[in-house]
This record gives structure tokens, C-alpha cells and sequence, in this order.
């Protein structure tokens, strides 16, 4: 970590490891926990992996089926969180996003880049979620039409880092991610 009172290279340093989550499937950023509210206003979270992510964008990426619930509860409520927890680097990463559906024609280059072996993430019948005889009973054929790109647009990020003494700040795009530090 760099300086301590250095708020730029806080917010650069959790930039450098969203960037390494995308590159690297063993960082632990590669594993957001992805939360949502459904449709009746209930808290959803669940693991995704984070595909891009751009700073000079404030901009996260995610890749799943269309037909997943998490899409329901986006279509009703374009909102998300991003928590990463990052042991080695001892920081809590969380983002609040609103969230851009992106599917068909818009996807085709994400789509090209999915390996054949990942294609059959997108596509599983019956649909994710559809209760089934048996533990086995569904079927995985990729399907390009279900393949979706969640845009997560950062609006706000609050970074906790543990050490003799804790840090933590909390950062804004209205605020030009100026930022300010926080009681942790
Ligand atoms: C390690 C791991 C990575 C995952 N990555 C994704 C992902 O990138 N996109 C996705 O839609 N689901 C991913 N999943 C599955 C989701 O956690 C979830 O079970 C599924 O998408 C259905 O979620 P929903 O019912 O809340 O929509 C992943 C699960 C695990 C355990």
C-alpha cells in the first residue's frame, strides 16, 4: 500500500486490484458478491465474476443469462452493489452501481470472447431457478440470444483497509471521486 494519507492512491490501489480480478480468475476480486433488490423489495445476493473493469469509466462488468432472476430484480430496480473482500491486501471494496442491461446485437464482441467451454453458462433449460425432478435434470446448451452484459455504473465506493490503524473512505462520482476519509 502507498501512503496512508494519500487518498488518490487509496482509491488507485483498489482500482489496480478490480483490474487484477479481471485478469487473474485466482484474485479474490475476481468473485464479487452481486446484490440486488427483487421485485418485492427483498435484499438478493449472490456470487458473479467480474469481467471488466474501467476507471477512467467508473464502469464494472458482469456477464449472465437474461433469464436469471437477478435480471428480474434489475428490470424492476437498475440498482446494485459490488462487495469484495481482498485478504492478502487486508480491503473491503464496495461499490453502489445503477446497472445497464445489454443484450443482442450490442454483445456480439463480449459473446466472441466467451470461451466455448464458458458459452453453456448462458442457455441453462429449464430456467435458473425452475424447481426440477431431479438433481441432474437440466440441460446446458449455450445460447447466444441469453447472454447478457450487467453494465455496472459506479456511482459511490467506500474502501475499508485494516491495519495498526484502520482506513476508510468513501468516494463519489458527483464528487469527481475526490473523496474524503471516514470514522472506519
Ligand atoms: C464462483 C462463482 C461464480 C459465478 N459467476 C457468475 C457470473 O459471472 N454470472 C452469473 O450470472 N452467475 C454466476 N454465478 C452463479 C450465481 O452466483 C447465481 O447462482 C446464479 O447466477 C443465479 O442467480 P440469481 O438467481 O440470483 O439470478 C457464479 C457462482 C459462483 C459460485
Amino acid at each position: 500500500m502507498s501512503d496512508p494519507n494519500d487518498l488518490a492512491a487509496f482509491l488507485n490501489d483498489a482500482w489496480q486490484l478490480l483490474r487484477r480480478g479481471v485478469a487473474d480468475s485466482r484474485s479474490p476480486a475476481r468473485y464479487p458478491t452481486f446484490a440486488t433488490v427483487s421485485p418485492a423489495g427483498v435484499p438478493e445476493a449472490r456470487t458473479v465474476a467480474l469481467r471488466r473493469a474501467s476507471q477512467e469509466e467508473a464502469v464494472v462488468e458482469a456477464h449472465t443469462d437474461i433469464v436469471t432472476p437477478k435480471v428480474t430484480a434489475l428490470r424492476a430496480s437498475p440498482i446494485a452493489a459490488l462487495h469484495i473482500w481482498i485478504p492478502k491486501s487486508n480491503l473491503q471494496i464496495r461499490l453502489t452501481t445503477r446497472v445497464e442491461i445489454l443484450s443482442g446485437e450490442g454483445v456480439e464482441d463480449a459473446w466472441a470472447k466467451v470461451p466455448p467451454s464458458s458459452r453453456v453458462s448462458y442457455g441453462t433449460v429449464p430456467d435458473p431457478g425452475t424447481p426440477i425432478e431431479h438433481v441432474h435434470a437440466y440441460d446446458k446448451p449455450p445460447e447466444r440470444d441469453r447472454f447478457a452484459v450487467l453494465r455496472c455504473m459506479i456511482d459511490h465506493i467506500d474502501l475499508v483497509h485494516l491495519g495498526d490503524r484502520h482506513r476508510r473512505a468513501e468516494y463519489a462520482r458527483h464528487d469527481n471521486w475526490v473523496g474524503n476519509w471516514r470514522a472506519p
